[in-house]
C-alpha cells in the first residue's frame, strides 16, 4: 500500500502534551491529598514548659526550702519563677518534676475537673510518710477515696453534728476570749488560734475537753512536730526535722490507739454508745450514724484507716483554720470602717450575752460570712492544689508528662485582676448575692442590652461585669473543688464566724505588730 504518511498537525501534538502534563499534575495533586488524608499522626512538636530542673537529684529543693524558711513563705518560690518563666513553668522539688499553672481558671478546670481520669491527688513522698498511707488525701483509686470520704463525711456533713459543734465551740471561744482579755501580756493571735482550733478538733473527733488538758497538750505538741517535718528535707537521720516528725507521728499514733481501744470496749458493751456524738464514734464498727434522719450502719474502716485519717483531719483542719482566723483579725484591723459596720450588724443579730450561737444564727450572718470568704480569697491558705498526671497531657500548649506533678496555683487566680476587680483590695461586698442576680440578668439579655447600650448603661454593665467571678467556675478555690472539696469546709467556716462574732461584739483590739512582711 502506498501513499503519504498520516500528517499529525503540530498543534495536535502540543494539545496531547498539555493533556499529559495536566493528567500528571492531577495525579500528583491526588497523591498529595491522599497522603495528607491518610498520613499517620506525626509526633507532637509541643514543648515541655520552660523552667529549670536545677541540679541532678536535688533539683531546686534547696531554693524551695529556703523560701519556706524565710518570712516570705514558700509561695515566694512560685512567684519568683512565674515572673521569670511565665504562667506555666516546671521545676524539680524532692526528686519530682513539678509544673505550676498560674492565673487560669481554664487550666484549673482541665486539671481539677478530671480527678481520677487524667490526674490524681499526690503529695510529696515525705508528706505521705508523715500522714500515713491510709489517709484520705492519698487515696490512689476513686473507689477508695469514695469509701473513706463517705465514712468520714457522714457526720461532718450532717446538720445535727455541725449544730452541736457550733454550740460547744461557741462556749469555748467565749472562755478563751475572756482569758485573753484578762492577760497583762499581748496576745500572739496565731499561736492562740492554733490552740483554739486544736482543742476544737479534739472535741469534735474524740470528745476530749478541758478535763483532758494534759493529753490534749501532748497531742498538740506531737502534731506540731509532724507539721514542721512536712516541708523539711526528707532525711531519716536522728536529729533531723523529718526524723523527729516520724517519731512524733509514732507517739501520736500510740495515744490514738489507746483512745480507740477504750472506745471500742465501751461501744462493745453498748453502755455508753450514745454519750459520744463525735467523729470517732461514727467510725467505730457497730456504731450508728448520729444523724437522726440517717440511722444507717456505717461502713467499717480498718484500725489503720481510722488512725491515719484522724491525724489527717487534725493536720488538714488545725493550722489552716487558725491561719484564716489570724488573717481575718489583721484585715479587720486594716479596715476599721468595715469593722464598725460589721460590729453593728452582728450585735443586732445576736447581742453579747445572748444564748449560745446556733447554726440558724450563723446562716443569718451574711456580712460576716462574706468577710470570711474574702479573707480566704485574699490569703489562699492552701496556695496551690497538687495533682499527678496519670497520662501524657497537653495544657496551655505544653506537654505534661505522665508522672509529673501539676500544681494549680489557686492564689494567682484569687488575685487575678481579670477575675476579681481590684483584686488586692479587701472588699467582702464583692460577694454580694444581689450583685450575682443583677449580673446574671444583664449577662443573659444581650438583645435588651444592645438596645440600651448608652454610656450610662455601659457604665452599669462594666460595674456588674466586675462580678463575673461570681458566676465563673473555678475562680474561688479556697476549699478546692469537685470530689476533693475540703471535707471540713462547713466546720471551718462555722469556726471562723463564731470566733469573729464573739471577738467583734464583745471586745475592741489593737494590733501591735502587724508584720507587713508576713506572707506565709
Ligand atoms: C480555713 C480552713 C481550711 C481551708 C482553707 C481548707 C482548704 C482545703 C483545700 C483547698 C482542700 C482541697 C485540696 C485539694 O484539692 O488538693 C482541702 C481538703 C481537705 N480538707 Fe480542708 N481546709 C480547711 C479546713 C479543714 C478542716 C477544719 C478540716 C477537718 C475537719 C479539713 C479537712 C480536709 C480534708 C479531709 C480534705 C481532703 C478532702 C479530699 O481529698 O477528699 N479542712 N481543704
Amino acid at each position: 500500500m502506498g501513499g503519504d504518511p498520516i500528517q499529525v498537525p503540530f498543534y495536535f501534538l502540543i494539545y496531547l502534551l498539555s493533556l499529559l502534563i495536566v493528567v500528571l499534575l492531577l495525579i500528583q495533586i491526588a497523591k498529595i491529598i491522599l497522603f495528607y488524608h491518610h498520613r499517620k499522626p506525626v509526633a507532637s512538636t509541643a514543648q515541655t514548659p520552660p523552667g529549670s530542673l536545677g541540679f541532678p537529684f536535688i533539683g531546686e529543693t534547696i531554693q524551695f526550702l529556703s523560701a519556706n524558711n524565710s518570712t516570705k513563705g514558700f509561695y515566694d518560690f512560685v512567684l519568683s519563677r512565674r515572673l521569670r518563666h511565665g504562667k506555666c513553668f516546671k521545676t524539680n522539688i524532692f526528686g519530682d518534676t513539678h509544673v505550676f499553672l498560674s492565673g487560669s481558671t481554664e487550666c484549673a478546670k482541665a486539671v481539677l475537673g478530671s480527678d481520677f481520669v487524667n490526674f490524681n491527688k499526690r503529695y510529696l513522698r515525705s508528706i505521705a510518710q508523715l500522714i500515713g498511707e491510709h489517709s484520705l488525701l492519698l487515696s490512689a483509686t476513686q473507689e477508695q477515696h469514695r469509701f473513706l470520704r463517705s465514712s468520714l463525711g457522714t457526720n461532718l456533713g450532717s446538720t445535727s453534728f455541725i449544730s452541736s459543734f457550733i454550740k460547744q465551740f461557741d462556749e469555748s471561744i467565749i472562755n478563751t476570749l475572756a482569758d485573753w482579755a484578762q492577760r497583762d501580756t499581748n496576745v500572739i493571735v496565731f499561736e492562740e488560734a492554733l490552740k483554739i482550733t486544736f482543742k476544737a478538733m479534739c472535741k469534735m473527733i474524740f470528745s476530749l475537753d478541758d478535763a483532758d488538758g494534759e493529753l490534749v497538750d501532748m497531742l498538740c505538741k506531737e502534731v506540731g512536730i509532724v507539721c514542721e517535718a512536712m516541708l523539711a528535707f526528707p532525711l531519716k537521720l536522728p536529729g533531723t526535722r523529718f526524723y523527729n516528725g516520724l517519731k512524733a507521728r509514732k507517739r501520736f499514733m500510740d495515744e490514738i490507739k489507746k483512745i480507740i481501744k477504750e472506745r471500742r470496749t465501751k461501744t462493745a458493751t453498748k453502755e455508753t454508745q450514745h454519750c459520744y456524738q463525735d467523729l470517732l464514734q461514727s467510725l467505730i464498727p457497730g456504731s450508728l450514724s448520729d444523724d437522726a434522719s440517717n440511722h444507717t450502719q456505717v461502713m467499717n474502716m480498718s484500725a489503720a484507716q481510722i488512725q491515719d485519717n484522724i491525724l489527717t483531719m487534725i493536720i488538714a483542719g488545725q493550722v489552716t483554720t487558725a491561719s484564716a482566723m489570724t488573717w481575718m483579725v489583721k484585715y479587720l484591723d486594716e479596715n476599721q470602717d468595715l469593722q464598725d459596720v460589721l460590729r453593728d450588724q452582728q450585735i443586732k443579730l445576736a447581742p453579747p450575752g445572748s444564748s449560745p450561737l446556733t447554726l440558724e444564727n450563723l446562716n443569718e450572718m451574711s456580712l460576716a460570712s462574706k468577710v470570711v470568704k474574702e479573707t480566704l480569697r485574699m490569703v489562699s491558705i492552701v496556695p496551690w492544689l497538687p495533682r499527678v498526671a496519670l497520662k501524657d497531657t497537653h495544657i496551655e500548649g505544653f506537654i505534661i508528662k505522665k508522672g509529673w506533678m501539676v500544681n494549680i496555683d489557686a492564689k494567682s487566680i484569687h488575685l487575678d485582676s481579670a477575675v476579681y476587680n481590684d483584686a488586692t483590695r479587701f472588699n467582702p461586698s464583692r460577694f454580694d448575692v444581689s450583685r450575682v442576680v443583677q449580673f446574671a440578668f444583664w449577662y443573659n439579655s444581650p438583645p435588651l442590652l444592645n438596645s440600651l447600650w448608652t454610656p450610662g448603661f455601659k457604665q452599669l454593665f462594666y460595674h456588674v461585669k466586675q462580678e463575673h467571678h461570681l458566676l465563673m467556675p473555678y475562680s474561688f478555690l479556697a476549699f478546692g473543688t469537685g470530689g476533693r472539696t475540703c471535707l471540713g469546709m462547713n466546720l471551718a467556716k462555722s469556726m471562723m464566724i463564731v470566733f469573729l462574732h464573739r471577738l467583734i461584739t464583745t471586745y475592741r483590739w489593737e494590733v501591735i505588730d502587724s508584720d507587713p512582711n508576713l506572707e506565709k
